[in-house]
This record gives structure tokens, C-alpha cells and sequence, in this order.
């Protein structure tokens, strides 16, 4: 169960149209730091959300097989704003990918933290062309009370989302089969969240390919 079974049941096609796709231009566009900054609604959009230190920008990087695309860090809250990548062309389809701040981390002052979290969630909610949001969750720990809190303001807000596992790396194998089952269960439960989940990891490549499937067909 990568996901591979919902997501367009990425056959071979579809994975090598992902592969295409990512293999791609991809350009650094803006940051934004307050929502008038937001550049005007264009292609669709994929944001990527979820708590500090999940590996959102790892997995930007992994997608697009670029090391330093996105900047990654060991200290939670590297990423400060909304960093826009365009992907695609005239000729695969253009695709916004949106690198979030991270939520739930204490360590950053607190108003920062508060400032980003307000821009986060009104980005989330109100952008029309957020085609899906991509909520990833570390698979050591589970969905987690702030993700919880998130995936309660798309379902008010109608925005479609995905869980995505990060780091299936450092799960045990005996664990993995249950963890997966047991967030699978919760994801089912919120209306917005799509029923399947994606199971990756930025360090083996694990899931990429199927997630590159998935994101290539929503480009237009
Ligand atoms: P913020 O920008 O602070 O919200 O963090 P982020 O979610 O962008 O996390 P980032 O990609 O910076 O990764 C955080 C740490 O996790 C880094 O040390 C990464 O190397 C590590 N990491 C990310 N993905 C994986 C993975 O799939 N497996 C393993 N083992 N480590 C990972
Ligand atoms: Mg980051």
C-alpha cells in the first residue's frame, strides 16, 4: 500500500509520465511571507503541510531529485514562508508546489510561531487554486494533535488532501503494516482527506515515483 492503488492506480504510464514530469524545469519562484505576497492564482497548486521537521522540503527535494532545491535543516522551523516552485511546461502541464513553515514546533518565539500559523492556515483555506494539499506526517509518530487540527480546518474549508507518511525508513518492519493501517483508519474518518494514504521516505526513494504519478496528473 504505497498509494500507488488510489492515485490513478499509477500503472506504468502514469508512473513515467511522473518521472517526465519531475524530471523536468523546475524554478524556484518566491517566498511569501504575508498573503498579499501571494503571486496571482495561476496553474493548479500542491501545498505541502505538516508539523516541524517532517521532512517537507526533503521530500520537494526527493521529488525533484534535486539535493538543495528547498532547504532543509536539523532544526525544526528552517523554513520561515510559502516558497513557490513551478514544475511543467506548455508541454507536460504547469504545477505549483508550495513549501509550507512548519506547525507544532515550541522552540521558535512564540509570536513568529503564531505569525506563520495564520498565514499557513489562510493560505489553506482560502487559496482557489489549491488543488490538494499534501499533509505529511512523520511515520515514527503518527497524526499528531496539531495535524488533527489541520485536517479539521480543510474539511470546514472543502480542501482536498492527502496524507502522506514521511520517513517509512525508520519504521520497523514489523511495525509498518499496523501504523499504516492505523493512520489509513483516521485519514477515512475526515471527510476532505483522501482515503489512501502515500507511505515515502526522502532517504530511499520509497513512494517517490508513485507520489511523482499522483501530483503529474493534477498539472494542467
Ligand atoms: P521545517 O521547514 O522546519 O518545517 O522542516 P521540514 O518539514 O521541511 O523538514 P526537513 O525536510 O528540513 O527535514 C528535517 C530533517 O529530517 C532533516 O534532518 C532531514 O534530513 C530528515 N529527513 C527528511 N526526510 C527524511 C526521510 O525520509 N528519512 C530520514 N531518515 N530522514 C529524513
Ligand atoms: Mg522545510
Amino acid at each position: 500500500m504505497t498509494g500507488a492503488d488510489d492515485s490513478g492506480a499509477a500503472g506504468g504510464d502514469a508512473l513515467e509520465r511522473g518521472r517526465l514530469f519531475f524530471a523536468g524545469e523546475c524554478r524556484f519562484m518566491l517566498g511569501v511571507a504575508a498573503l498579499a505576497q501571494l503571486p496571482a492564482a495561476g496553474p493548479p497548486e500542491i501545498a505541502f503541510a505538516g508539523r516541524s521537521n517532517v521532512g517537507k522540503s526533503s521530500l520537494l527535494n526527493a521529488l525533484t531529485g534535486r539535493r538543495d532545491l528547498a532547504r532543509t535543516s536539523n532544526t525544526p522551523g528552517r523554513t520561515q514562508q510559502l516558497n513557490y516552485f513551478e514544475l511543467g511546461g506548455p508541454r507536460l502541464g504547469t504545477l505549483y508546489m508550495v513549501d509550507l513553515p512548519g506547525y507544532g514546533y515550541a522552540k521558535v518565539p512564540k509570536p513568529q510561531v503564531e505569525a506563520w500559523i495564520r498565514l499557513l492556515k489562510a493560505y489553506l483555506r482560502g487559496r482557489v487554486t489549491l488543488r490538494r494539499a499534501m499533509l505529511l506526517v512523520d511515520a515514527r509518530h503518527g497524526i499528531k494533535g496539531e495535524d488533527r487540527e489541520i485536517m479539521s480546518m480543510l474539511d470546514e474549508a472543502a480542501v482536498s488532501y492527502q496524507v502522506v507518511l514521511t520517513k517509512i525508513d525508520k519504521v520497523k518492519q514489523s511495525e509498518r503494516d499496523g501504523l499504516i493501517a492505523r493512520t489509513q483508519t483516521e485519514a477515512r474518518k475526515h471527510v476532505a482527506a483522501y482515503p489512501d494514504l502515500m507511505v515515502t521516505s526522502s532517504e530511499t526513494g520509497e513512494g517517490i515515483p508513485e507520489l511523482r504519478a499522483a501530483l503529474a496528473a493534477l498539472a494542467e
